[in-house]
């Protein structure tokens, strides 16, 4: 239920975490609504709560937000690595990052541009680092963006349904040179421990196997499929792999720990791992792409741009409402408030009993598992 705040006069608003297409749709939403509709003034915060914590801040006007509907990125700017109560002040002797609670700064920008709310643009992690801000007292609102579509609360995160596109268009270029050379083709798609980005671009580029975290697959099975693609024809195949995905009863494929990002594991490699691993295994050509940041970026399509500019203007609206610690979720078809704290610390994955996973295997796709292949 909502709770009495105090007037609503000054809006200050943020993007955390990796950026996605519609960020900026949904900046110029919050802006405009909250000018044109509420009569009310807009902060914007640079690099996420880097900008909170080290007073980097801009008024936003018509004119700020003028001409960004179609732009990728986020103009403000945006910082996966920055956690108001873990923030790194210092390294020590040792090189390690020394952290301390930046909490009472982000109040005091808060205060000094006499923002009354914020409305925070992320995923679960950006979320979570509004908790102390929530504790003292400040408003937030939160807008779920991700090309993930891991948060949980929404049947839709803006920027997924634009990645997929991405990652659909690249996948029918591999299938392209992957027919003209006989040659089998692995592409890693980001997704961190959720499917939902391989699984959504391998159906629509209609990819012979996909891998997802959800689902542990067997090499043998997967190797298995492309022989038999290899020999019966049509000679080629096209394996999806996310990120996250691992063989049976094996951990998940890491690039690099960074001690300093608030999510330390930088997943990736699994592509290469399973092409190196199905050409020992068949002896076929094979070769990997990772899209990596090529889906992260662009400008949204239109239906992202549209649910963001629903999602901007429905975050303005629950503030006047008196929301003060939830996330918009889309539901159905419609816009709901969902409690912040549903929503911090969780992912929402792929449910094996998905009707997508079904339609896949009837279509003859394979998730790697023996009895489908
Ligand atoms: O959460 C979005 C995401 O794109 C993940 O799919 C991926 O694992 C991660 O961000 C990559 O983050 P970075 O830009 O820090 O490499």
């Amino acid at each position: 239920m909502p709770s009495t705040t105090k007037p609503l006069r000054t809006i200050g608003i943020l993007t955390g975490g990796g950026d996605c297409p519609g960020l900026n749709a949904v900046i110029r939403a919050v802006t405009k609504s909250a000018i044109h509709d509420h009569n009310l003034r807009v902060i914007g915060i640079r690099d996420g709560f880097a900008g909170l914590i080290e007073d980097r801040t801009c008024e936003l006007t018509f004119h700020e937000v003028s001409g960004i509907l179609a732009r990728g990125g986020t103009i403000l700017g945006t910082n996966n690595r920055c956690n108001p109560e873990r923030y790194c002040i210092s390294t020590d002797a040792q090189g390690n990052p020394v952290f301390s609670d930046a909490t009472s700064q982000c109040l005091a920008t808060i205060q000094k541009h006499n923002m009354d709310a914020l409305v925070l643009l992320g995923g679960d992690g950006t979320m979570s680092c509004a908790r102390s801000l929530i504790a003292a007292g400040v408003p937030c609102i939160g807008v779920p963006k991700t090309i993930d579509n891991d948060v949980v609360g929404t049947d839709l995160s803006f920027g997924f349904t634009t990645a997929v596109s991405t990652a659909t268009a690249c996948l029918d270029n591999l299938q392209s040179t992957a027919d003209s050379h006989h040659r089998v083709m692995v592409c890693e798609l980001m997704g961190r421990n959720a499917g939902w980005l391989a699984l959504h671009a391998g159906v629509a580029s209609g990819a012979d196997v996909i891998l997802i975290p959800e689902i542990p697959f067997e090499l043998e099975a997967v190797a298995d499929l492309v022989r038999v693609r290899q020999q019966r024809g049509p000679g080629f195949s096209i394996i999806v792999c996310a990120e996250g995905a691992a063989p049976v009863g094996q951990a998940k494929t890491v690039m690099k720990i960074d001690p300093k990002r608030a999510d330390p594991f930088r997943l990736g490699g699994i592509g290469r791992a399973v092409a190196e691993s199905i050409e020992l295994a068949t002896g076929l050509e094979t070769r990997h792409t990772v899209l990596g940041h090529i889906v992260r970026g662009g400008s949204p399509v239109a239906s992202d741009r549209v649910l963001a500019t629903l999602m901007g203007c429905r975050a303005v609206e629950m503030l006047r409402e008196g929301f003060t610690h939830h996330l918009i979720g889309l539901q159905g078809t419609s816009l709901v408030p969902v409690d912040l704290s549903e929503v911090i610390h969780r992912q929402r994955l792929v449910p094996l009993d998905h009707a997508l996973i079904a339609a896949a295997r009837s279509v003859r796709t394979s998730f790697g598992t023996s009895e489908l292949a």
